[in-house]
């Protein structure tokens, strides 16, 4: 397993020992990127990448839930994130977004574009930057399935992004094992990111029994009385898929 601790949940006044414990068992360190508009969240921007990037050699996992993030991707990538990840949801990316449904909203298709999508990841990728594709918990794999060959990095989201410490939603997990499947029968090698509530005690495992090959942890490591230990027991986790015998095994994952 992979992990990508979220520097949110970091204490930022003590930024640099943060990182530090990041560099000691993380993959990745995670940027929550929030704009107060596609979320009810502001949290922060390029300089802050570009601060991470000066800080440490661990690849960025750039998270964007913003409007129309094409229009500062390239700041990102300038700022030194390694995976750029936006939102099918947001405005700009598959046509003009969709706001999360109310509470007791009946489930129907989402507006999407295809086209509009296909040039919004081949954009991205123009950038030289790894591709990420995120889908909130309302989204289903379905509605993306097609371009998933454009994609590096599929982020599935076990919150409704906006805010860490929030309770891991299960629904989602059905979304792990299609994506493997999919990923299985196309003979596709994007990675699936699973991010929001994710800790070890409970959900860590329940993720990767679904097949997630890299996790997303703020509370689960920042807030936790040895973070080293729990980046490296998430780390521990074995993806489904890779686990000979595991209900993801197909007898065909490398
Ligand atoms: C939610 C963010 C998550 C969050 C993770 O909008 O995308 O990355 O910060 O924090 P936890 O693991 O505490 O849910
Ligand atoms: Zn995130």
């Amino acid at each position: 397993m992979l992990v990508s601790p979220s520097i949110l949940s970091a204490d930022w006044t003590r930024l640099d020992a943060a990182v530090r414990l990041a560099d000691e068992g993380a993959d990745w360190l995670h940027c929550d990127v929030m704009d107060g508009h596609f979320v009810p969240n502001l949290t922060f921007g390029p300089p802050m990448v570009a601060a991470l990037h000066r800080m440490t050699r661990l690849p960025l996992d750039v998270h964007l839930m913003i409007d129309e993030p094409l229009r500062s991707a390239p700041a990102f990538v300038d700022a030194g994130a390694h995976v750029l990840t936006v939102h099918v949801e947001a405005p700009g990316v598959a046509g003009p977004g969709w706001p999360v449904p109310a509470p007791d909203a009946v489930g129907g298709a989402h507006p999407i574009d295809r086209r509009v999508l296909r040039a919004t990841l081949e954009r991205l990728r123009a950038l030289g930057v790894k591709v990420g594709l995120a889908l909130r918990p309302d989204t289903g794999i379905g509605e993306i399935e097609s371009v998933l060959e454009a994609v590096d990095v599929l982020l599935v989201m076990t919150v409704y992004p906006g805010f860490s410490g929030q309770s891991f939603l299960p629904a989602p997990l059905e979304t792990i094992r299609r994506a493997v499947g999919v990923r299985r029968a196309r003979g596709l090698s994007f990675l699936i990111e699973v991010d929001g509530g994710v800790v070890i005690e409970d959900t860590g495992p329940r993720v990767a029994a679904a097949g997630a090959d890299v996790i997303v942890a703020g509370h689960g490591v920042y807030r936790q009385a040895d973070p080293v230990s729990a980046m490296r027991a998430l780390r521990a986790l074995q993806p489904a898929a890779y686990a000979p015998g595991g209900p993801a095994d197909g007898g065909d994952a490398a």
